[in-house]
C-alpha cells in the first residue's frame, strides 16, 4: 500500500475519532494521538526524508492537506464540545426562580395566652399588678378562708381533685386530704390580703382544676383570671365601672354589660356579668340562646367574713373581686363551638388566630 493511501486512511480514522469524541479531554487525546510529538501523522512526516525526490512533493502535499483537515475537524469539534460544556455548567448552576419558596412557620402565642395577655394589659393599664399563688393549694385557702368551711353546702367535694400523700403514711392515705388542686384562682385573694395591706389592686391569672369530664363547655384544667381590689370607699359602682371597661376593651366598645344577682360564699352581694351578644347585638339569636346576652364572669363585693380571716378591718375597708374563665372568653370572642378545640393542639385550628 502506498504511503498516500496510508495517509488518507489515517485521516479518515482520525476524523471519525474526532467526530465521536464526547468531551474536550477525549478530543484532546485524539489530537495528541495523531498530531502530538509521537502522533501518527508526525511520525509519517518524519519519514518524508527517506522518500525519493520524485515521491516527496506529492506525499508532502497530501500530508499537509491531511494535517489541515484534521486541524479543521478538531477546531469544529472543539467549538461544539466547548459550547455543550458551557451549556451543562449553566444549567447545573441555574436557579429556578419560579420554584415556590420554602415557607417558614414562625411560632406564635396560643389563643389562650393571647386572651390572657389582653386581659392583663387592660388591668395593668389602670394600675393593677400581677399576683400569683400555687396550683397545689391548701383547703384553707381554696375554701375555708373564702367563707366556705368544711360543712358548707356550697363546697363542691365532688368537683375537687384532692392530693394524697402516697409515701406510705397510712393516715395520709386513708384520711381526708387538706391538699388539693385549686378549683379557682380565688385562693390568691386570701394569700394577697394575708401578706399585704390595702390599697390592693391585683390581678391573678393561672391554671385551675375541676373534676369535670371534658365536653363542649367544660375542661378539667382551664385558666382563670382573678381580680381583687381592697381600698377605702370601694363600692359596687366601682366594680361595675371596672368590669364594663374590661368588656368593652376585650369585646368592643359597642358591647353592653349587665349584672345579674348571684351567689358566691366569698362575696356579698354577688353577681354574674353578661356581655351583650356580638352576633345579634342583644336581639336574641342561636349563639346567645335567644337571650341577647352571654355570661362571662362572676364577681361581688368582698364578704366581711373573708376580711375576718385575713385581719382587714371591714369598717375601714371595702373591696370587690371577680373571676373569669379565659377559655370561655376566647370561645365567646371567636364563636368557638367547643372549648376542647383550645387544648387539642390541632394546627389547622390554631393557625387561624
Ligand atoms: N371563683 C369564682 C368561680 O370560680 C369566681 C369569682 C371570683 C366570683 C371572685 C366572685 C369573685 O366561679
Amino acid at each position: 500500500m502506498s504511503i498516500i493511501q496510508d495517509l488518507e486512511q489515517m485521516r479518515d480514522e482520525a476524523v471519525g475519532a474526532i467526530d465521536t469524541a464526547t468531551d474536550l479531554s477525549a478530543l484532546d487525546a485524539v489530537r495528541v494521538a495523531y498530531l502530538g510529538k509521537k502522533g501518527s501523522l508526525t511520525s509519517i512526516l518524519r519519514g518524508l526524508g527517506a522518500l525519493s525526490a520524485e515521491e516527496r512533493p506529492a506525499v508532502g502535499k497530501v500530508s499537509n492537506e491531511v494535517r489541515q483537515s484534521l486541524e479543521a475537524a478538531l477546531g469544529a469539534r472543539h467549538a461544539v464540545l466547548d459550547a455543550a460544556a458551557m451549556q451543562a455548567k449553566v444549567s447545573a448552576d441555574a436557579v429556578d426562580v419560579s420554584l415556590p419558596g420554602r415557607r417558614r412557620l414562625p411560632g406564635r402565642e396560643h389563643l389562650i395566652e393571647q386572651i390572657r395577655r389582653e386581659v392583663i394589659d387592660v388591668f395593668i393599664g389602670i394600675g393593677y399588678r400581677i399576683a400569683e399563688g400555687p396550683q397545689v393549694e391548701l383547703d384553707y385557702y381554696n375554701f375555708e378562708a373564702l367563707n366556705q368551711p368544711a360543712d358548707h353546702p356550697a363546697r363542691g367535694l365532688a368537683d375537687t381533685f384532692y392530693v394524697r400523700d402516697l409515701s406510705g403514711d397510712e393516715a395520709a392515705v386513708t384520711g381526708e386530704s387538706d391538699v388539693l388542686l385549686r378549683t379557682h384562682t380565688s385562693p390568691v385573694q386570701v394569700r394577697v390580703m394575708e401578706s399585704e395591706k390595702p390599697p390592693i389592686y391585683v390581678l391573678a391569672p393561672g391554671k385551675v382544676y375541676r373534676r369535670d369530664v371534658a365536653d363542649p363547655s367544660h375542661l378539667p384544667q382551664f385558666t382563670q383570671i382573678e381580680g381583687l381590689v381592697v381600698d377605702e370607699g370601694i363600692t359596687f359602682a366601682d366594680l361595675k365601672g371596672t368590669l364594663d371597661h374590661l368588656c368593652k376593651e376585650i369585646f368592643g366598645h359597642d358591647r353592653r354589660t349587665r349584672f345579674r344577682p348571684h351567689f358566691f360564699p366569698f362575696t356579698e352581694p354577688s353577681a354574674e356579668v353578661d356581655v351583650s351578644c356580638g352576633i345579634c347585638a342583644g336581639e336574641g339569636c342561636r349563639f346567645c340562646g335567644g337571650t341577647g346576652w352571654l355570661e362571662i364572669l362572676g364577681c361581688g363585693m368582698v364578704d366581711p367574713n373573708v376580711f375576718g380571716y385575713v385581719g382587714i378591718d371591714p369598717e375601714r375597708y371595702s373591696g370587690f373581686a371577680f373571676g373569669m374563665g379565659v377559655e370561655r372568653i376566647a370561645a365567646l370572642k371567636y364563636d368557638l363551638p367547643d372549648l376542647r378545640m383550645l387544648v387539642e393542639g390541632d394546627m389547622r385550628f390554631l393557625r387561624q388566630f
